[in-house]
């Protein structure tokens, strides 16, 4: 059984503004593929796609990239986004994909999987990969850290309390670890050409409120802003200013470091 949620429009909105385009994810994806077939490839498939991030990644690459998703949503954010002419999107569940068996060449999920229903998500990749074709999946924890000068230690304490009062409302589906889902997965692909990676850091420079509002995207986040938003808001506010106040500015434009832990896997159809 998959979840539906990122229906809202507020939150769309937020994927938007909010969420990172991994390119260096998007690259270790390519070395992976071009190891053993030529560098042009038909079609590429970004599963879970929201608006679009990490699917825009993949068009230099590909002749045609569709990105698919089941929130009609998400997706109107993804066409808000722009994209290049060889970038469509189509709307779809994850686990009854609208290609042809042995069509795609590529097939990614960033930071969607886990809310698939796994095995049969994983038996539609298979189906409509070519033989020789790669699955993707990729994602990230939730302990996302900060740099900023020398008070980074200080600022992860308070950015571990942000993520401790939000660990009670993550979605049971996913549990309070998303990487098991990925390693069960990842254990249970029979593909005998694949690749564990547990820890890719991507780093970022963005204002504070960038981080503050990529945290407020999270699913956790979000349930806690429907059961009680004015808790909700509270929060982030609390924790918006114990950063502000030991970073010792007033304005949340200022940029900090943001360092975001992905966790991936690769593998190639026999
Ligand atoms: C956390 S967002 C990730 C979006 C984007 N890939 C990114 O990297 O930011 C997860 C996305 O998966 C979609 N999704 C969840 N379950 C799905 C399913 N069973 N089939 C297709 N899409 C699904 C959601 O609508 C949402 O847009």
């Amino acid at each position: 059984m998959a979840v539906r949620l990122f229906e809202g429009k507020k939150q769309a909105a937020a994927y938007l503004q909010y969420r990172l385009a991994p390119h260096e994810l998007t690259s270790r994806i390519m070395s992976f593929m071009e190891k053993k077939t030529p560098k042009q490839f038909n079609l590429a498939v970004d599963v879970g796609c929201g608006s679009g991030q990490g699917t825009t990644l993949l068009a230099p690459y590909f002749t045609k990239v569709v990105g698919t998703d089941v929130s009609p949503t998400q997706l109107e954010m993804a066409l808000v986004r722009g994209f290049p002419a060889n970038v469509s999107y189509k709307q779809c569940p994850a686990e009854e994909l609208p290609f042809t068996s042995g069509e795609v060449d590529l097939v990614t999920a960033m930071t969607a999987a886990h809310w698939f229903d796994h095995q049969r998500f994983l038996q539609e990749a298979d189906r409509v990969l070519r033989p020789g074709g790669c699955l993707a999946l990729l994602s990230y924890t939730m302990d996302m850290e900060l740099e900023y000068g020398d008070v980074s230690n200080t600022l992860n304490d308070i950015c571990k309390e942000f993520y401790a009062a939000l660990l009670p409302f993550r979605n049971p589906y996913i549990g309070s670890i998303s990487l098991k889902i990925y390693s069960d997965m990842f254990a249970s692909c029979s593909y005998p050409d694949k690749e564990w990676n547990e820890c890719l850091c991507v780093k970022r420079t963005l204002p504070l409120s960038g981080y503050i509002g990529m945290v407020e995207t999270f699913s956790s986040y979000q349930a806690l802003q429907q059961q009680d938003p004015a808790e909700a808001e509270r929060l982030s506010n609390d924790i918006r200013n114990k950063l502000l106040s030991t970073m010792k500015v007033s304005s949340p434009d200022t940029e900090v470091t943001v360092i975001v832990k992905y966790f991936y896997w690769l593998a190639r159809k026999p």
